[in-house]
């Protein structure tokens, strides 16, 4: 199995692949780095979790999902981040990590995910690939992130 807990010498890697899949704006790309900083920082906290998948090599990561439970609701989870680095795209690994996910939220009792994207061109992969893994959009928001980009939710039932 190559989904991992990633490790302190894994952060800067966790950028690199959110950086170099090309859809992140750069305070995007600081929420990452923030998330990343605080889950090592002192020691792995229970919030939010990264999981990161290595590709077979060691030293680097091929991709990494970032969850946690929602607060204040009762077995609901958030899936704040998927990313797969953009030679890896399209070879199964985000539904890897996406299925690793709900197993394990599954195992804590969690009812459903819920996760936000945007409207853009951009994130079309992003949104057929939410919808081929069950998940339904269960909001939107008109001209929420911009004009002409609105917030999508997206929920998967886990019961
Ligand atoms: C969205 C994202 C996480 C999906 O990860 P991924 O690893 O590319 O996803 P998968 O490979 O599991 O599935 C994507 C496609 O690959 C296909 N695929 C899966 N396994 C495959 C294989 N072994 N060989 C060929 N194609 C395959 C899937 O059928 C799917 O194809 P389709 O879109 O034509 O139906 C990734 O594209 C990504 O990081 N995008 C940029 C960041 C982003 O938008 N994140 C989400 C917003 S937070």
């Amino acid at each position: 199995m190559d989904i991992e807990l990633p490790l302190p010498k894994d952060a800067d890697a966790i950028a690199r692949v959110a950086k170099g899949a090309g859809v992140f704006t750069s305070e995007e790309l600081d929420v990452v780095q923030e998330m990343v900083d605080a889950y090592f920082n002192p020691e792995p906290r229970d919030d939010h979790t990264f999981v990161i998948y290595r590709n077979g090599d060691p030293n680097s990561i091929a991709g990494f999902a970032c969850y946690g439970p929602t607060p204040l609701a009762q077995g609901i989870w958030d899936l704040y981040w998927i990313c797969v680095d953009r030679p890896h795209q399209a070879m199964g690994i985000g539904g890897v990590l996406l299925e690793n996910i709900e197993n394990q939220v599954r195992a804590r009792g969690g009812r459903a995910i819920y996760l936000e994207t945007s409207s853009s061109p951009e994130y079309q992969p992003a949104r057929d690939f939410y919808q081929r893994h069950g998940y339904e959009c269960a909001a939107r928001f008109s001209d929420f992130y911009a004009p002409g980009e609105d917030k999508i939710v997206y929920r998967k039932s886990l019961v």
